[in-house]
């Protein structure tokens, strides 16, 4: 029966309809598939219906991220289909990618970031080892970087993941922060871009865990103390415009493959309007949606980016993560709400079709 609702939506499904989800606490849990994630995306491949995956995790390319969860819900995403937290900083290569600049964040940041075309990137750890006595409480060894900082100074902060040794990333970041030719100048000199505002995820333990956020309310709060002026920083991840925007552009692209596998364009014209939406630039032609539904179970993050984004967007609360019980969210309602994925699918399948 399956098969052949799939084959009905495949010739009928309203190329206006996409869907966007979020992984932890939609797809997986910790180090396991949810109930039914790979069964919903058949369905929704079976339909013609593009999706991607849009989550504020990382710390690892695209390409392998969408390895990881492929083999953890036994059911294929190509790497296209994958946004991170810190993908849209892809937009930030031509004014930063010859500079040299700071990140911070556990897992693989330096290979992501040097993927996307940064070209002088250094890390806390590069940056204690040059004088050890900048954090005098873990025994660095020295090692002085080339060329020196004095040479070619930190020109902006990256916080890429979770950062996960708090108290040297804190000292560090605000030593490059306010860093200015000559000394210390009292005031941020340079940019501070921040991947994640999430405060806490759902893992694999049972109550949600500090996440990359919470990390940002620690820099915040330290610049502020120290310095006495408010941390200038500029977010991406849910529930930022800016990766709404990315998502949107995302499934433009992903559109275009569906309909030309479907025969209704071909792969010519698909792979041209590719080439031109490689970031949500404002001159990307993309013809519009009538629905995008953004599943996730954050309601600070999923809902409320997909209730700001407006247009098409709509957003899908799900009782299988951070959300999990209860009619709604006070603060951040979905306009729907549903147990879990299977029950998503199922409305956005009787709205394509
Ligand atoms: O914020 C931490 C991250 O693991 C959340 O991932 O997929 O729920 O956006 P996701
Ligand atoms: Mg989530």
């Amino acid at each position: 029966a399956r098969a052949l609702s799939g084959t009905r939506l495949a010739a009928q499904a309203d190329p206006g309809v996409a869907v966007a989800f979020d992984i932890d606490g939609v797809l997986i849990r910790g180090n396991e598939a949810l109930p039914h994630a790979a069964e919903s995306l058949a369905r929704l491949d079976a339909g013609g219906v593009p999706w991607i995956c849009v989550t504020n995790g990382g710390g690892v390319t695209e390409d392998v991220k969408a390895r990881e969860v492929s083999e953890l819900i036994g059911y294929e995403i190509e790497p296209s289909q994958m946004v991170c937290c810190h993908t849209p900083f892809r937009a930030k290569v031509p004014d930063f990618g010859k500079k040299r600049v700071l990140i911070l964040g556990c897992r693989d940041v330096v290979g992501v970031m040097r993927s996307y075309g940064f070209e002088d990137i250094v890390t806390v750890q590069d940056i204690a080892e040059d004088d050890p006595s900048r954090y005098p409480f873990i025994d660095w060894k020295h090692r002085p970087l080339q060329p020196s900082l004095e040479e070619r100074p930190v020109e902006a902060v990256f916080v890429v993941h979770d950062p996960v040794h708090w108290a040297p990333d804190v000292q560090i970041t605000l030593d490059c922060l306010v860093a200015a030719p000559g000394g210390p100048a009292g005031k941020q000199t340079i940019p501070f871009f921040h991947a994640n505002p999430d405060l806490v995820f759902a893992g694999r333990h049972s109550a949600p865990r500090l996440a990359s956020g919470a990390f940002l309310e620690v820099i915040s709060h330290m610049f502020h103390k120290v310095v006495g002026s408010p941390l200038r920083a500029e977010l991406v991840g849910k529930p930022t415009k800016a990766t709404f925007d990315f998502a949107r552009y995302s499934l433009a692209r992903r559109r275009d493959h569906v309909l030309a596998a479907r025969g209704q364009e071909s792969a010519e014209e698909a792979s041209a309007h590719e080439s031109h939406a490689v970031y949500g630039g404002e001159d990307a032609e993309v013809p519009p949606f009538r629905s995008i539904y953004m599943v996730g179970d954050n309601p600070t993050s999923d809902i409320r980016g997909a209730n700001s984004a407006g247009g098409p967007w709509q957003s899908v609360l799900v009782r299988t993560g951070i959300f999990s019980q209860g009619e709604n969210d006070k603060n951040d309602p979905g306009r729907h709400v549903k147990d879990g994925i299977k029950d998503a699918v199922e409305l956005v399948l009787q709205d394509a079709g």
